[in-house]
């Protein structure tokens, strides 16, 4: 019994995880797992590990025999109201849920490592990043296209894995790679919910319960959207409308967009179809969350 008892909190993982901090540390350990011939799988984060980012561990690993995770809290994509300084940071949880999870290195570094003083060149992220997110977050996009082009550089790996989480990040990733020919694959992987809808976030732990259970307007109202879609509405106006109308209902919560788009240019066409997507964005409490639902397809 006691055996049973033991067996059953083991994770269901070991792996012999190397956790290092600096870029050439990084590049001898990758340069090591290439001789064994193996793709190389990357999942780029800012740590305060849930479900979500695990889930991309899990599809690096089938796409990739070495997997590469990196935690790092990158202050270039904050502006100066936001919240770098208080972002989460459980280095040891989440250096223990890496390793259940099955990543093989860790690299976690310094903003020193990152950011040399005398750097003078960045990534700067076009049209795109300058609407929705970009439009209320100015240089948040630049900040995290110029960190996935160092991270991509210092781990060279073949695919990486990205959350459609953040779908617009996703779409101004795939044109990184694709504007500065940058060699590897782009892989977007489905969203994370928590049991009552809300999308998993390293900042829903920033939400009382009251909060919390406002926060489900999010993703009430995107599912709304989707009904309506699925129910043949075509009418950008319309399906807008159906998601305002479950947002309003909760007075506390200050919509910042919400909005039916091209799930890869970001225009809002007329008549929506099987691209299209519905992305929100709301300030609830002092916490900014996101979310977004793909109109046609049946994840989420
Ligand atoms: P972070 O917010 O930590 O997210 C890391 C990755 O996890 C992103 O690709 C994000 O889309 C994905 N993710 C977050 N929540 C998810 C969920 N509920 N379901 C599925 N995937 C989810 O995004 C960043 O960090 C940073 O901008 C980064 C790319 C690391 C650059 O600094």
């Amino acid at each position: 019994m006691k055996f049973e008892a033991a067996r059953t909190r083991m994770p269901t993982t070991v792996t012999d995880m190397l956790v290092v901090s600096s870029i050439t540390a990084v590049r001898e350990a990758v340069g090591e797992a290439r001789k064994a011939a193996s793709r190389i799988g990357f999942v780029p984060t800012m740590g305060a590990l849930h479900d979500g980012h695990l889930s991309l561990v899990e599809r690096a690993r089938r796409e990739a025999g070495f997997t590469v995770m990196s935690i790092f809290v990158n202050p270039l994509q904050f502006g100066p109201k936001e919240d770098l300084s208080r972002y989460p940071r459980p280095v040891e949880h989440d250096e223990q849920l890496a390793r259940e999870s099955g990543v093989d290195l860790l690299f976690r570094p310094s903003v020193e490592e990152m950011y040399p003083e005398d750097r003078n060149v960045s990534v700067i992220a076009g049209k795109l990043g300058g609407d929705w997110e970009g439009a209320s977050r100015p240089g948040h996009f630049d900040g995290v296209l110029t960190v996935v082009a160092k991270l991509f550089n210092i781990v060279q790996p073949d695919v990486a894995v990205f959350g459609r989480k953040d779908l617009q990040q996703a779409a101004l990733v795939r044109a990184l790679i694709r504007d500065l020919d940058l060699p590897l694959e782009l892989v977007v992987a489905p969203i994370v919910r928590e049991r009552d809808g809300i999308a998993m976030s390293s900042r829903n732990r920033y939400l009382d319960s009251t909060d919390r259970t406002r926060a489900t307007a999010l993703s009430r109202a995107l599912r709304n959207v989707k009904e309506k879609y699925q129910r043949g509405e075509r009418n950008v106006a319309a399906l807008e409308a159906a998601g305002l109308e479950i947002l309003r209902t909760e007075p506390a919560i200050d919509i910042d967009y919400l909005a039916v788009i091209d799930g890869t240019t970001f225009e809002r066409p007329g008549e929506a179809d099987e691209r299209s997507a519905a992305i929100v964005a709301a300030r609830v409490g002092t916490t900014r969350l996101i979310d977004n639902v793909m109109l046609a397809d049946d994840q989420d």
